[in-house]
């Protein structure tokens, strides 16, 4: 079952200016997130992805359309019902709103402190989250001495704290460096099998998707316009944005520009061919395109490894007698994708 089911979700912010047109943040959102999910929601600045996860938390209300979190429609609840689902999700950021004039323990104990925990039990669930996330020997450290994955570690802490089904990660690792931002992931995986929480993270770079997302969708102009498991739309994406974001880490077809280069060097056919090893052996693909009388040489592209499969998108400039050339292309066309690239028009 869907832990969180959106559906025809829209968010309608009033236009500053009297009379004008209001903005449609998240305009018509259906998606089902299930539990156990590492959902990925990817889009650039201003897609509305900030403002989905504001009403997945019921942080603001929606304009139209209904959100379930495990099953109780949040969009008709009141107040008083709206705190007990919020305990259910917890949430971290990507300037990590820390409050600095508490130490670290302080910190992560202040929802179970709000929710009345009593003061034994948080001393202990402070100590076995600080402990988790790897900072026991900094309880009483203030965040300004900490480093930023420092920071993101104890906004973690304190996120899991009232033992959340669902964390929401907004930019969560958009202000730090390549090697914390790894570490910070590394530990969201760990929070996501250990605990079995659901994260939703929210994101402009396809690398933190491609390191820990089972899910993904893409939002344009408040829009999902492309969803579906990580595998199939890193390797097959359809939308233009997907395409685009997707390019990012994974080399495709050459574009316009580089396939001009490509042709100042290399006179022959060239071809792009798709390879999943789940489809096809790589080697299969590769013993028909060096068919008799033709030549292969690789030139652009290469092979990516995700969720134990690997596929690619492979460019071959062909070198012989043209109809042996077809040939192999014919032979190719038959167990895998194979696109023969134009010339750039003038
Ligand atoms: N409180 C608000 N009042 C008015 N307009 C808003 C408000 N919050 C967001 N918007 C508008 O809604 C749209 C989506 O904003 P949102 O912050 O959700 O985008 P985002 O995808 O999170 O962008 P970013 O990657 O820059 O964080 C934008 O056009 C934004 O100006
Ligand atoms: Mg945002």
């Amino acid at each position: 079952m869907a832990i969180i089911a959106m559906r025809d979700v829209v968010k309608e912010y009033p236009s500053p200016k009297r009379g004008g047109d209001p903005t449609r943040a998240v305009d018509g959102v259906s998606l089902d997130i299930e539990a156990g999910d590492i959902y990925g929601v990817i889009g650039y600045s201003g897609a509305g992805k900030s403002t989905l996860v504001r009403l997945i938390n019921a942080l603001e209300p929606t304009t139209s359309g209904s959100i379930e979190i495990d099953g109780t429609d949040i969009t008709r609840l009141g107040e008083s019902k709206l705190q007990a689902v919020r305990t259910d999700i917890g949430m971290i950021f990507q300037q990590f709103n820390l409050f600095n004039s508490r130490n670290v323990a302080a910190n992560v104990a202040f929802p179970m402190k709000i929710a009345k925990v009593d003061k034994a039990k948080r001393d202990k669930r402070v100590a076995e989250l600080l402990d988790f996330v790897g900072l026991s020997d900094r309880a009483t450290s203030f965040p300004d001495q900490l480093s930023g994955g420092q920071k993101q570690r104890v906004g973690i802490a304190r996120a899991l704290s009232t033992s959340p089904k669902i964390l929401l990660a907004d930019e969560a690792t958009s202000a730090l460096d390549p090697q914390t931002t790894a570490d910070v992931l590394d530990l969201l995986q760990l929070v996501n099998r250990e605990f079995g929480i659901t994260i939703v993270v929210i994101t402009h770079e396809m690398d933190v998707i491609k390191r820990i997302g089972t899910k993904v969708a893409v939002m344009e102009h408040g829009k999902v316009v492309e969803h579906g498991d990580v595998f199939s739309i890193f390797s097959n994406p359809r939308h233009r944005a997907t395409a685009r974001f997707v390019s990012t880490i994974i080399a495709g077809t050459p574009s316009d520009r580089e396939l001009e280069e490509l042709r100042t060097r290399h006179r022959g056919t060239l071809v792009t061919v798709s390879v999943d090893d789940h489809q096809t052996a790589p080697h299969e693909v590769l013993s028909r395109l060096i068919g008799p009388g033709t030549q292969a040489q690789l030139v652009y592209g290469g092979m990516n490894e995700l969720g134990g499969r690997s596929f690619g998108h492979l460019t071959f400039e062909l070198l012989g007698e043209d109809a042996k050339v077809r040939e192999s292309i014919a032979q190719v066309a038959q167990i895998a994708s194979i696109k023969t690239l134009e010339e750039v028009a003038e």
